[in-house]
C-alpha cells in the first residue's frame, strides 16, 4: 500500500505528464505550420513519450492499490516566436520537470517508500536523457542563426527521431 502524500504527488505528476504530452503535440502543430515536418515529427515523438510517462505513473498507482485521479488538463500554448523559442521553451520545461521529480524523490525517501524510489530513479535518469538532446538542438539552432539551408538540414536530421516505445 502506498501512503496518501505519495499518492497525491504521483497523481499530480501523472496529470502533469498528460499536460506535457499536449504541450509537445502543440509544438508539433506549430512546426507543421512552419512546414518544418522534421521538427514536427521530433515533437510528436516527444508527445508520445510523455503519454508513456503518464501511463508509467498510472500503472504504478494501479499496482500499489492507490486511487487514480485524472484531472482537467490545461490548454498548452499554441504559438512561439521562432523555432529557437520553441526549443528553448521545451528545454526550460524539461528542467522544471526534473525539479518536480527531485521533489517527489525527496518525499519518497522521507516516506521510506522504496518501490516509489525505484520508479522515480527511472524518471530521474529519463530527465537527464530529455534535457541533454533538447539543449543540444537549442545550441545548434543558435549556431545556424539566419541560415535557411542550415535550418533545412537540421529539420531533416530531426525527422530521424524514433520513439523509445
Ligand atoms: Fe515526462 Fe519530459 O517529462
Amino acid at each position: 500500500m502506498i501512503g496518501k502524500k505519495m499518492t497525491d504527488a504521483l497523481n499530480l505528476q501523472m496529470n502533469r505528464e498528460f499536460f506535457n504530452s499536449r504541450l509537445y503535440l502543440s509544438m508539433a502543430a506549430y512546426f507543421e505550420s512552419l512546414n518544418m515536418s522534421g521538427a514536427a515529427q521530433w515533437m510528436a515523438a516527444q508527445a508520445q513519450e510523455e503519454t508513456g510517462h503518464a501511463m508509467r505513473l498510472y500503472n504504478h498507482l494501479r499496482e500499489r492499490g492507490a486511487r487514480i485521479l485524472l484531472a482537467a488538463v490545461e490548454a498548452p500554448p499554441t504559438q512561439w516566436d521562432s523555432p529557437l523559442a520553441a526549443f528553448e521553451a521545451a528545454y526550460e520545461h524539461e528542467c522544471k520537470v526534473s525539479r518536480q521529480f527531485d521533489e517527489h524523490m525527496a518525499l519518497a525517501q522521507s516516506e521510506k517508500d522504496y518501490a516509489t524510489i525505484v520508479l522515480l530513479q527511472w524518471f530521474i535518469n529519463e530527465q537527464v536523457e530529455e534535457e541533454a538532446p533538447t539543449d543540444a538542438i537549442v545550441q545548434k539552432i543558435k549556431m545556424i542563426g539566419d541560415n535557411k539551408g542550415g535550418l533545412f538540414m537540421l529539420d531533416r536530421a530531426l525527422s530521424e527521431r524514433k520513439t523509445k516505445g
